[in-house]
């Protein structure tokens, strides 16, 4: 598939579709589909490897929202929430993006609250360990050294999917979210503060792949069971 050519969007309620992209090359032309604000942050991009991903993220968004609702994907107007999630004031589709690397991931549902995020595994020389709740902590310490940077990502793209769905981003310090350990299947397991919605009960987590020497996540909503449809684009070629 090309960033020309969206493929059908159907997506039925209980059902999140899912795309992943990678960022090889993309023609400048496709700042067409984007917006005054978009084109200006795209701009400001120095490396062409940011450039690329930030265009392909960006049009692969307004291809499968334009897709989905039947419209230019040119003339989608984006709304921020009060921490910077973006919405369509004009329609009931929920939707989140992450780019990282050089991949990005899409996730779109019918009206379930959706957070996606995809990191690539980099190995700094120290990992930001305050992140992580005492509980995770406690698992993380068992991890062998090779395996580290890895199951910190896993541990990291889980939160920040929660995150994400909720709208909250890093105004909620992750170390009060606690997910399961990276071998495990992901759950959120608590969340330091909010026993009162008891969120945990409600946030459905699921692990993407995004391919090697990446990690990925999703967090749904509601509580309700979902059904993941992934939608690989193998690269968003212009
Ligand atoms: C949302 C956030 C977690 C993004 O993390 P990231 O790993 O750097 O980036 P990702 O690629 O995964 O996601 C970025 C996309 O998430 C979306 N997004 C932005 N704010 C969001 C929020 N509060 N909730 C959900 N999605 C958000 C946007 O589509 C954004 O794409 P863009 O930057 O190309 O426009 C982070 O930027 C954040 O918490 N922002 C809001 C809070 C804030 O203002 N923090 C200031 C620093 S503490």
């Amino acid at each position: 598939m090309t960033a020309d050519s969206a493929p059908d969007v159907l997506v039925r309620p209980g059902e999140c579709h899912v795309w992943t992209a990678r960022a090889v090359s993309v023609s400048p032309d496709r700042l067409r589909l984007l917006d005054d604000r978009e084109r200006r942050v795209y701009e400001s991009l120095l490396r062409p490897g940011e450039r690329a991903l930030y265009l392909t993220a960006h049009a692969l968004l307004r291809l499968v929202l334009g897709e989905a609702l039947g419209r230019d994907p040119a003339g989608l107007v984006f709304a921020a929430g009060p921490h910077g999630k973006p919405y369509l004031e004009d329609a009931p589709v929920e939707f989140s993006l992450s780019h990282s690397g050089e991949r990005v991931a899409v996730a779109l549902t019918s009206g379930t609250p959706v957070g996606v995020d995809v990191e690539r595994v980099t190995r700094p020389a120290e990992l930001p360990l305050p992140v992580l709740s005492e509980e995770e902590r406690v698992a993380f310490d068992r991890v062998p050294g090779p395996e580290r940077a890895a199951a910190f990502t896993a541990y990291w793209v889980r939160k920040e999917a929660v995150l994400k769905a909720t709208g909250e981003g890093l105004r909620v310090d992750p170390a009060r979210l606690t997910v399961s350990a990276p071998d495990r299947p992901a759950r959120l397991i608590g969340w330091r503060g909010r026993n009162d919605v008891q969120p945990h009960r409600t946030v459905r987590l699921y692990d993407l792949d995004a391919g090697e020497d990446y990690r990925g996540a999703v967090a749904l909503l509601g509580g309700g069971a979902h059904r993941i449809v992934r939608r690989t684009v193998s690269s968003v070629r212009c």
